[in-house]
């Protein structure tokens, strides 16, 4: 075995994963208007098999918090059944199966939320909402998306998911209200970093009690902007020192609204964003996953060797080719088709233009 620490058991509060290899959350867009599992997703996420952890891709929380019209939903009971089929899928392959939830705020567009406006915590900051017709929040919004998220993560616990993250980084609603950069508001949740903390500490919280202890409750959380008038570094990690004090198991370390250059240490081959997960990992006690750049096992196993990371995310690697991970485990390296950057696949607008995942033989 090549690569033991990436392939060893990794343990997180009460639950053993296999490896230390993470399938991170990628929307592929396979949805209907219906917000619905399809038999595509199964096949894509069953033929990544191999990591100890498979995220599935950013699922709406509410019907006015998507972000695309073919995203998956976990808004309505009726989503449960085909979620269920699909925790199911991963569950069979050894993965821990896990999720993200997910409300874009002011990224969103009424042209895919059935004609409802989008909702940002306020309109004005310097990062805009991407629509016009954006309006801001008011707290009976606010109080409503946070019941939405509650009643996602009771549903994905119904589902059978056993890893679920809220998805407060790139930019997204918890992203938005903790960079001062998209929230100028003068009220509980704005200002200050514990007001702009305030959304993100009290879902967490109200998901906490809902799911209870035996779910392991993630958050993807972007700990800096990279505007430095934005969120910064310090402010970041602050927030996950308090998601940890209110229970957080693990915690899903990326960027909030992108990521300076700056964070990569003199002579350092690891992306930026992975440092993040370096930076954040010393301050805490509980274990992180980090994310960024990784292609190749050896650079993973680095990443877990150097301390950089607890876990290792894979992203477009594993787009590029979906046996990555069964290719380390099966000791088959040298014949993994690995991701050359060239980003057709970025936000899946035209993956089949991938030259890794066309010479891996991949159809979807
Ligand atoms: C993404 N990414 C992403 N992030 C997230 O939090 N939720 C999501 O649903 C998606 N969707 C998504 C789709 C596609 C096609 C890509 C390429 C990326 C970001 C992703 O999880 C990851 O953070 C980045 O791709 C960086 O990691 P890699 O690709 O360098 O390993």
């Amino acid at each position: 075995m090549s690569y033991p620490t990436l392939l060893s058991p990794f343990q997180v509060a009460d639950v053993t994963l296999k490896n230390r290899i993470v399938m991170p959350p990628m929307v592929i867009w396979k949805s209907g208007e219906d917000a619905e599992v399809r038999d595509i997703h199964r096949k894509h996420y069953a033929s990544s098999a191999g990591p100890g952890l498979m995220i599935v891709e950013a699922t709406a929380v509410s019907p006015d918090g998507k972000l695309h019209k073919n995203q998956l939903g976990i808004f309505e009971d009726r989503h449960i059944q085909g979620l269920s089929r699909l925790a199911g899928t991963i569950r069979k392959t050894g993965a821990l199966p896990g999720i993200q939830i997910n409300h874009a705020g002011g990224r969103s567009t009424s042209e895919w939320n059935w004609g409802l406006p989008p909702l940002a915590p306020s309109t004005d900051g310097s990062i805009k909402p991407d629509s016009p017709e954006c309006r801001t929040l008011t707290i009976d919004d606010i109080k409503r998306i946070q019941t939405d998220f509650v009643a996602a993560a009771r549903r994905a616990v119904t589902a059978g998911f056993e890893y679920i993250e809220l998805h407060y980084a790139h930019g997204y609603l918890g992203s938005q209200f903790l960079s001062p950069l998209t929230n100028t508001r003068t009220d509980e949740y704005g200002g200050s970093l514990e007001n702009r903390q305030r959304f993100l500490i009290e879902t967490y919280r109200a998901c906490r009690d809902a799911v209870g202890d035996s779910t392991l409750l993630s958050c993807r959380l972007g700990i800096i902007d990279k505007d430095e008038d934005g969120l910064s570094l310090e402010e970041g990690i602050d927030t996950a020192c308090r998601l940890e004090a209110e229970g957080a198991p693990i915690l899903h370390i990326s960027r909030a609204h992108g990521v300076p250059d700056s964070v990569r240490p003199e002579g350092s081959s690891f992306d930026p964003l992975l440092h993040l997960a370096g930076k954040a990992r010393p301050k805490l006690k509980i274990p992180v996953i980090g994310i960024g750049g990784i292609l190749t096992p050896a650079e993973a196993e680095r990443a877990v060797n150097k301390g950089v990371t607890d876990l290792a995310a894979v992203g477009r690697g594993i787009l590029a080719d979906p046996q990555w991970a069964l290719k380390v485990i099966k000791d088959a390296e040298d014949s993994i088709h690995i991701c050359r950057r060239c980003n057709p696949c970025f936000w899946y607008k035209t993956p089949e233009k991938c030259p890794s995942r066309i010479a891996a033989g991949n159809t979807i």
